[in-house]
């Protein structure tokens, strides 16, 4: 890989995501192998701002794809939102002589990379959310060991609920974003699956399906609850006054963000790393690294950020179909 650049960092930003140390690997290896140094930017745009780095060399990345979590640490960073802080971030590039940045993250990451961008960086963002909301691509590092994790406490979960016949009102994260729940809410078998992107009717949605499930037999009833959508805890309640159960609900929170990334993340991850210091050796910039169809492609940041991800319709109606027989 011929390249005119010559040195280049790399940071992640917003949630961590499993798979991101896998993807900072690739990126440095990448590097390494068109013969541009690599430097690391610790904890996201704060570290561009008070020029928090250290060199990645092939050697010092060794081992990674295996861990969770991102060794780079990562934040948010109001003081970048300010134009006082792109400035010194862009003082901190020029200074350090990097020639372009590759920036982990989700959505507000891209934002930030605009930012750098609008000031004459070259970035090129590349998707880790275990959302998975990242319109312009099929798939964002991270989501697959996220409803993984969420799958597995989900399924001890079913085991104590199945011993007490119980109802388990279970909330998984996604932000304003119901990939994860629905993918979730069809791998454990739910009862039923609620989602920000398609309207709920409590009574359709919740009571009918375990009124439904009740009288095929069934004793323990497992309810998904995207957090975008609506309070598990206001779920449970209404379980409660409308059916007389008396549930539990559990948040699974932070612990779907951790955890030793998949096979599907590990590869994902790494295949970006690549294709995202390919991008910027080959002079793009304001790019944004996607996976469409299992090809690697990369969309203009401006554009991907306008653009919305809605939930596959063939998935929502499988769900649906699922929880009503
Ligand atoms: O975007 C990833 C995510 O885990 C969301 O699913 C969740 O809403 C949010 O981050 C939680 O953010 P924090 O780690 O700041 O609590």
């Amino acid at each position: 890989m011929a390249s005119a650049i010559n040195r280049i960092g790399v940071l992640t930003s917003g949630g961590d995501a499993p798979g991101m140390n896998a993807a900072i690997r690739a990126v440095a290896r990448a590097s390494a192998v068109a013969g541009v140094q690599c430097l690391g930017i610790r904890r996201g745009y704060n570290g561009l701002i008070n020029g928090d780095v250290t060199e990645l060399t092939p050697d010092s990345v060794g081992g990674l794809t295996r861990r969770g979590g991102t060794m780079l640490y990562t934040a948010r960073s109001p003081e970048f939102m300010t134009p006082e802080g792109q400035k010194k971030a862009v003082s901190t590039c020029r200074y350090l002589g990097l020639d372009g940045i590759v920036a982990i993250g989700g959505d507000g990451t891209f934002r930030g990379a605009l930012d750098l961008s609008a000031h004459g960086v070259a970035v090129v963002g590349v998707p880790g959310t275990i959302d998975n909301d990242i319109a312009c691509t099929h798939y964002s590092i991270g989501f697959d060991t996220a409803c993984n994790t969420a799958i597995d406490c989900i399924d001890k979960l079913s085991d104590t609920m199945q011993s007490h016949e119980r109802c388990s009102v279970v909330e998984v994260m996604g932000r304003r974003a119901g990939h994860l729940a629905l993918y979730v809410g069809i791998a454990v078998g739910a009862t039923a699956v609620l989602v920000p992107e398609r309207e709920v009717d409590f009574e359709r949605d919740v009571v009918e399906k375990i009124r439904r499930s009740r009288i095929q037999g069934r004793n323990h009833f497992i309810i998904i609850v995207a957090e975008g959508c609506i309070r598990a805890t206001d779920v449970g309640r209404r379980i409660q006054e409308e059916i007389g159960l008396d549930p539990r609900v559990t948040i699974l929170g932070h612990i779907q963000r951790g955890g030793r990334p998949t096979a599907r993340d590990r590869v994902t991850a790494s295949r970006m790393g690549v294709f995202a210091v390919e991008t910027l050796a080959a002079g793009r910039t304001n790019r944004v690294v996607c996976i469409v169809n299992g090809e690697m492609r990369d969309f203009d940041i401006n554009e991907a950020l306008s653009m919305h991800k809605d939930l596959q319709d063939s998935m929502y109606n499988t769900a649906v179909t699922l929880t009503t027989g």
